[in-house]
C-alpha cells in the first residue's frame, strides 16, 4: 500500500467498512499509531528497493537498502542506544539522574543524548577532532557535553585503552555506555535488525553487506540471518588503504563511522566485532563511497551518508557478479547524508571554508571527509 492510499483510504481497494486509520498503520508496521515516546520510534525501519541504482551499475541481483537513517535520530545507533541504556536500567548500573559517557564518532553520542534527555540522563562524550561538524553541532544541540580529544588517539589501541580509563577518573559513578565493548549492542541488532530484514524479505536475503564500527551491526544481524540461513554470506566494507588516518596522513578524506578490519592488529578490532561471521571484507575509498551516496541521492532521492556509500558501492560490485544473478543483496544505509553536508560528501565546501571541524593546520580547501 503506498503512502497515499493509506492517506486517502475511501479510495483505497479493498479496504472493508470495518477499517480504521489505526488497523492499517498497524498492519503497515506492527507498531501503535502513536509512539509513547521517542524509544517507540525507533527500528521497523523500510527496505527499499534500490532498482534505478542497480541498473546504472549492470547489477544482475536485487539491491535492497535497508533505511536506518529513518529511526529518529537519523541513524543505526537509536537502536544500541536504547539497547544499551535498557540494559543497563534493568541491571541497576543506571540510575534517575545519572550522567553517561562513551568515545564515540558521533551517531551513538547523538543518540545516546536524545533518549537520556527524554528519561531525565545528562550525557558527555569524548569525540574525535575529525568528526563532522553538524554531528558536533547536533550533539551540542541536545545538549551534551563534548571533550574533543586528538584523531591520533583513534589509531592506537594504547591510547584509546588509556582514553577509556581517563574517561572513568574523570566521572566517577558515571555509566560507561562503552558500545565498543558492551555485549547489548550486537544483542539489538540480533533481536531487531536481523529479524527484521528476514521477515521484510520473507526469507529471501541471501548476501548482508554492513560496514564496521563496533562490529555490533554485522555480528548482530548477520549472526540472527545466518542461523536463519547458513549461506547467507556476510560481506564487510571497510575502508580503502587512503582512507584512514596514518602517521604520514593524520585527516585524509575518510568514511566517517567505519574503521579496516583487515591487516590491522588484533587489538585495534572492536570487541563486539565477530570476524567469523565474515565471508568476504571490500575495500572502498572514500571518493569511491561520497560517489555512491550522490548516486543513490540523483538516482533514487535517498540522502545517505559516506558510510552507507561505502556499502552501496561493495554492494553494486557484488551484484556485477555472475553467481550473484537473481539473488537479494541487502545493504545497511547506516546514518542520513544531512549530517555530512558541510563535511563536503555532496558537493565542495564553499571556497576558502577550510571547514569548521578541521583542526588548524590539518585540513585543505575543497571536498573533505566526516
Ligand atoms: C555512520 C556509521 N556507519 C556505520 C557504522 C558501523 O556500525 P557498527 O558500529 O554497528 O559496526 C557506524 C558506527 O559507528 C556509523 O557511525
Amino acid at each position: 500500500m503506498t503512502l497515499h492510499e493509506t492517506a486517502h483510504p475511501a479510495h483505497a481497494p479493498g479496504i472493508d467498512s470495518t477499517w480504521t486509520f489505526e488497523t492499517t498503520a498497524r498492519s503497515l508496521t506492527g507498531r501503535r499509531p502513536v509512539a509513547g515516546g521517542v524509544i517507540d520510534a525507533i527500528g521497523d525501519t523500510p527496505l527499499i528497493e534500490l532498482s534505478r541504482f542497480g541498473a546504472a551499475r549492470g547489477a544482475r541481483a536485487r539491491i535492497l537498502g535497508k533505511a536506518e537513517f529513518s529511526n529518529p535520530l537519523g541513524s543505526v545507533k537509536d537502536r544500541i542506544a536504547w539497547g544499551i541504556i535498557r540494559a543497563a536500567e534493568e541491571s541497576g548500573q543506571l540510575r534517575p539522574g545519572a550522567l553517561i559517557v562513551d568515545i564515540t564518532s558521533g551517531n551513538t553520542g547523538i543518540a545516546l543524548a536524545a533518549i537520556a534527555a527524554g528519561r531525565g540522563y545528562r550525557t558527555k562524550f569524548y569525540l574525535g577532532d575529525n568528526t563532522s561538524p553538524d554531528k558536533r553541532l547536533l550533539l551540542e544541540a541536545i545538549g551534551a557535553e563534548i571533550v574533543p580529544v586528538p584523531n591520533s588517539l583513534f589509531l592506537d589501541p594504547e591510547a584509546l585503552d588509556l582514553l577509556f580509563l581517563r574517561a572513568q577518573e574523570e566521572n566517577p559513578g558515571a555509566f560507561i555506555a562503552d558500545q565498543l565493548n558492551n555485549p547489548a549492542n550486537p544483542a539489538t541488532h540480533y533481536a531487531t535488525t536481523g529479524p527484521e530484514i528476514w521477515r521484510d524479505t520473507s526469507g529471501g536475503v541471501d548476501v548482508l553487506v554492513a560496514g564496521v564500527g563496533t562490529g555490533g551491526t554485522s555480528a548482530g544481524a548477520g549472526r540472527f540471518l545466518k542461523e536463519q540461513k547458513p549461506a547467507l554470506r556476510l560481506v564487510v566494507a571497510e575502508p580503502g588503504d587512503a582512507s584512514v588516518p596514518s602517521e604520514e596522513v593524520l585527516y585524509p578524506e575518510e568514511i566517517d563511522g567505519v574503521h579496516k578490519v583487515v591487516d590491522v592488529e588484533p587489538e585495534q578490532l572492536p570487541g563486539n566485532y565477530a570476524p567469523e561471521l565474515v565471508d568476504e571484507v571490500i575495500g572502498v575509498e572514500a571518493s569511491e563511497a561520497y560517489a555512491a551516496a550522490r548516486e543513490v541521492l540523483h538516482e533514487e532521492g535517498l540522502l545517505v551518508g559516506p558510510s552507507s556509500g561505502a556499502n552501496l558501492e561493495a554492494a553494486a560490485r557484488l551484484a556485477q557478479r555472475p553467481e550473484h544473478e537473481g539473488t537479494t543483496i541487502v545493504v545497511i544505509l547506516a546514518d542520513t547524508g544531512e549530517r555530512y553536508l558541510s563535511a563536503g560528501v555532496f558537493g565542495p565546501r564553499p571556497a576558502g571554508d577550510s571547514g569548521p571541524g578541521v583542526p588548524d593546520g590539518a585540513g585543505g580547501s575543497g571536498p573533505e571527509r566526516r
